[in-house]
C-alpha cells in the first residue's frame, strides 16, 4: 500500500499531493510545522507538540486551522491510513494561498495544512543509538526567533549538509560568544567533567524542544539535577558524555565533536539510560 498525505481537507496518494505555487509557505517560508514521533501508531509527547504548534501560530498571527480536537482526529487518521507503527508525522500549517505580497493577506485567506507520515526502522534507529553519532560545529547564522518552529530552515539545511559531508549526523550552531546554541534539528546536551548534566537555557535563541522538556521531567524523576547553562564545543569534546534530543533523534548519544572523540568514543551510560527511560515514558503516554 502506498503512502497517503493530507492536503487541505483531503487524503491523497503521496505522489499526487501538491500545494499551490502561491502558498506563502513555499514563497516566503510563512509557515510553521511540528514533528511527532510515532510509537505503536500513536503520537508521542502529543500535548507538548500541540501546545508549541498553537504558540508558533499565535506568534505569527496565523489562525489554528481547526480545533485541537479535530486536528488530533485528522493526525490519527493520517497515521491509520498509512498503517505506520513506528515513524514520524509531519504537520505544516502555512498562512495560506494568496497573490505574492510580503504583507499578510486578508482574513478570507485560510491557513493551508499538509500532513505526511513516514515509517522508520526502529531496529536500525536503536543500532545507530548503540553506536553513537558525530556532530560538527558551525557559526550561528539564524534569525532571532528560533523559538518559533517555522519552515524557514535554510541555515539548518546548510548546516546539516555540512555535517553530512563530514560524516556526522548533526551540526551544532555556535553563537558569537563561542557557546553552542542547539543542533540543526535537535537540542544539545553534555555530562560535563564534573558529572553534571548541562543543556542550554531556553532564554537563548533556540527551539524549546518538546523532547528536551519531557527529558527534564524524566531526569528530575531520577533525582538528578540539570544545569541549564551554555557550553562550548571544547567543553563538549572534553565532556564525559554528549547527546542530542529531538522528535527524530529521541535521545541520541554523540561520540565525536568536530572529529574529536568524546570519552572512549562509545555512547555514555547516562545518555543510554536516558534514551531508554524517555522511550519508555513516551511510549506509555502516546495517544
Ligand atoms: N526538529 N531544535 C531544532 C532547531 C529543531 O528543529 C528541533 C526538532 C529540535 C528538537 O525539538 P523537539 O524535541 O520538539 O523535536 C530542536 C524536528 C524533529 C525536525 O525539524 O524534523
Amino acid at each position: 500500500m502506498g503512502r497517503i498525505a493530507y492536503v487541505n481537507g483531503r487524503f491523497v496518494p503521496h505522489g499526487q499531493a501538491v500545494v499551490h505555487i502561491e502558498d506563502r509557505g513555499y514563497q516566503l517560508a510563512d509557515a510553521v510545522y511540528e514533528v511527532w514521533s510515532l510509537f505503536d501508531g500513536k503520537l508521542a509527547d502529543a500535548e507538548g507538540h500541540f501546545a508549541r504548534l498553537e504558540r508558533s501560530l499565535e506568534e505569527l498571527r496565523i489562525a489554528m486551522p481547526m480545533s485541537r480536537r479535530a486536528l488530533t482526529l485528522v493526525l490519527r487518521e493520517a497515521v491509520r491510513r498509512n498503517r505506520v507503527r513506528d515513524g514520524l508525522l509531519y504537520l505544516q500549517v502555512s498562512r495560506g494561498v494568496a497573490p505574492r505580497d510580503h504583507a499578510f493577506p486578508g482574513d478570507e485567506v485560510r491557513p493551508a495544512v499538509v500532513i505526511t507520515v513516514k515509517a522508520i526502522d526502529r531496529a536500525a534507529a536503536e543500532a545507530k543509538a548503540a553506536k553513537g553519532v558525530g556532530v560538527v560545529t558551525t557559526p550561528e547564522n539564524r534569525w532571532g526567533r528560533c523559538d518559533i518552529k517555522t519552515v524557514g530552515l535554510l541555515p539548518n539545511a546548510l548546516a546539516k549538509q555540512k555535517a553530512k559531508e563530514a560524516g556526522a549526523a548533526e551540526a551544532w550552531f555556535v553563537d558569537e560568544l563561542g557557546f553552542v546554541t542547539e543542533g540543526a534539528s535537535s537540542n544539545a546536551w553534555i555530562v560535563d567533567t564534573d558529572g553534571r548534566l548541562r543543556t542550554r537555557d531556553t532564554n537563548a535563541n533556540i527551539l524549546r524542544g518538546i523532547t528536551r522538556h519531557t527529558l527534564l521531567e524524566v531526569i528530575a524523576g531520577e533525582g538528578l539535577a540539570v544545569d541549564e547553562r551554555p557550553f562550548t564545543p571544547a567543553e563538549a569534546s572534553a565532556a564525559k558524555e554528549v547527546f542530542i534530543t529531538g522528535a527524530g533523534a529521541l535521545v541520541l548519544p554523540v561520540v565525536a565533536v568536530d572529529g574529536r572523540r568524546v570519552g572512549d568514543g562509545t555512547p555514555g551510560p547516562l545518555a543510554t539510560k536516558l534514551r531508554r527511560l524517555y522511550i519508555e515514558r513516551v511510549r506509555a503516554g502516546a495517544v
